[in-house]
């Protein structure tokens, strides 16, 4: 099948790559010149694993290629995904204008029959917009009168990828789910996730919208919920990994997404919890529980920064190295890492920030200014204070710790994704404050 992808970020690279594996003639949109330029010699703007190779390999097959026009992609394709930012605006609500931009610049150049598909995350009814946007801007020869001649389905088709592992993600979902008006809408998608061979959840365009709020908005809430608890366990003797075990072998609850921590960042769930708040209450609902999710997230950080605070007694003039930099592992996205909070909280009382990340530094350095950045995590723990672990990258699960302690000056780890669990940092002669290990 001939797919346009506009937008070629996160979802729409990998979203684009993906489909061409599958085996459809795949054309990625962006209006950054740059981007497209470097993406068609494979020069990949993104840190995620597997995707220079596939992008490589369907470049040169010619199954794949990357263009800054719209016009030209639909005119070429019959479905065009809609993959471009979704970012808040100052009150919380979605900013939809890179949406409606495109809605209308595909609308002045179709021709034939076009399936139009929403990827991005956009509120419930965002879908009768595009629409009605759609229907205004068509071209002068497809209108009579008040009616339009030219066939066109409009589909919401929510992406439920992770970044860091979203090429798996996206050739192994849990389920696709599509919202349609029209069996030929419901046809073209059967034909385009054939090989797939997944679940398939279809329904209107408004359910399809929600059920990706929702998706968020619920795996947000169960993130709050065990950091709540790990306070709890924190006060009582309680360990928040066993509590989270013992919850999770219940197949009702089950495991994942109860990873006490230092709250979740990146440039989804923060987002797009705000906007879900701000949906409901246009809609006449209060939604309470999302606002306390939030809540919950912002005080996570804070309660961290104070347990450093309290340990390390004066914080002024205080050497303190970030392990890790990036939202989470296995990606260079700072968008709302919390380890930029956390920086920002501890400079601003005079602390001495170090850091190190395998991959997120070059974006650091954009955001983050006044940090040491070093080469490696022994450089990074050269004469600190202490050592905080923000970001859980498996290469920084067996770290010498034998050596970190001759480096450091204090013996001070304060483990904020309980990454050092099971390593007795203790015996080693440190001193470690995990998340709720029962242990203020
Ligand atoms: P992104 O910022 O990485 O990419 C968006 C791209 O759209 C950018 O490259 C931008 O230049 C381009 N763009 C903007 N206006 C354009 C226009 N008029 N024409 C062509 N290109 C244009 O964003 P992202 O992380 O890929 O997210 C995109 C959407 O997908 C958001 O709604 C997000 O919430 C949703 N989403 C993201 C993820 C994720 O893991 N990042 C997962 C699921 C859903
Ligand atoms: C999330 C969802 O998991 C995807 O399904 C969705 O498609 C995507 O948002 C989106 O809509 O953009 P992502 O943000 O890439 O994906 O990463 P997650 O693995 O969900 O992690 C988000 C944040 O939550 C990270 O900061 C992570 O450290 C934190 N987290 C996650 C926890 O603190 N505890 C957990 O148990 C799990």
């Amino acid at each position: 099948m001939d797919i346009a992808i506009i937008g070629s970020g996160y979802v729409g690279l990998v979203t684009g790559v993906c489909l061409a594996h599958i085996g459809h003639r795949v054309i990625c949109v962006d209006n950054n010149q740059e981007k497209i330029k470097r993406l068609r010699q494979a020069k990949i703007p993104i840190y995620e694993p597997g995707l220079d190779e596939l992008v490589k390999k369907y470049l040169k097959s010619k199954r794949l290629s990357f263009s800054t026009s719209i016009k030209e992609a639909t005119r070429k394709a019959t479905v065009i995904f809609i993959a471009v930012g979704t970012p808040a605006r100052q009150n919380g609500e979605a900013d939809l204008t890179y949406v409606e931009n495109v809605a209308r610049e595909i609308a002045l150049n179709m021709d034939s029959y076009k399936l139009i598909v929403e990827k991005s995350t956009v509120p419930a009814e965002t879908g009768k917009r595009i629409e009605r946007t759609i229907k205004l801007n068509l071209s002068k020869k497809f209108r009579k009168g008040n009616k339009i001649t030219l066939d066109f389905d409009v589909a919401s088709n929510p992406e439920f990828l992770r970044e860091g592992s979203a090429i798996h993600d996206f050739m192994h979902p849990d389920r696709v789910v599509i919202g349609v008006e029209s069996k030929k809408a419901e046809q073209i998608f059967r034909e385009i996730y054939k090989p797939l061979k997944t679940h398939m959840i279809v329904t209107n365009i408004s359910s399809a919208e929600l059920i990706k709020h929702a998706s968020n908005s619920f795996l947000a809430t169960k993130i709050s919920f065990i950091n709540s608890i790990a306070q709890i366990c924190d006060h009582v003797g309680a360990d928040v990994l066993k509590v989270a075990e013992g919850m999770g072998f219940d197949k009702r609850i089950g495991r994942q997404f109860l990873d006490a921590g230092i709250g979740y960042g990146g440039s989804c769930f923060p987002k797009d919890v705000e906007a879900f708040i701000r949906l409901s209450e246009k809609s006449g609902y209060h939604f309470s529980l999302l606002n306390e999710v939030r809540n919950v997230n912002e005080c996570q950080r804070i309660s961290f920064v104070k347990l450093i605070e309290d340990k390390l007694w004066i914080i002024k003039g205080k050497k303190i190295g970030i392990l890790g930099l990036a939202f989470k592992p296995n990606t260079d996205d700072m968008r709302n890492a919390p380890s930029i909070d956390l920086i920002n909280m501890l400079q601003n009382e005079g602390a001495l920030i170090k850091a190190y990340d395998p991959k997120a530094m070059p974006n650091t350095k954009k955001c983050l200014t006044k940090v040491t950045y070093c080469k490696d995590p022994y450089e990074l723990a050269k004469g600190c204070d202490c050592l905080l672990l923000v970001t859980e990258w498996d290469e920084f699960k067996d770290l010498d710790f034998k050596m970190i302690r001759r480096l450091m000056k204090q013996p001070l780890v304060f483990d904020g994704r309980n990454l050092y669990h099971d390593k007795n940092l203790k015996e080693l002669g440190f001193e470690y404050y995990g998340i709720g290990r029962g242990q203020i």
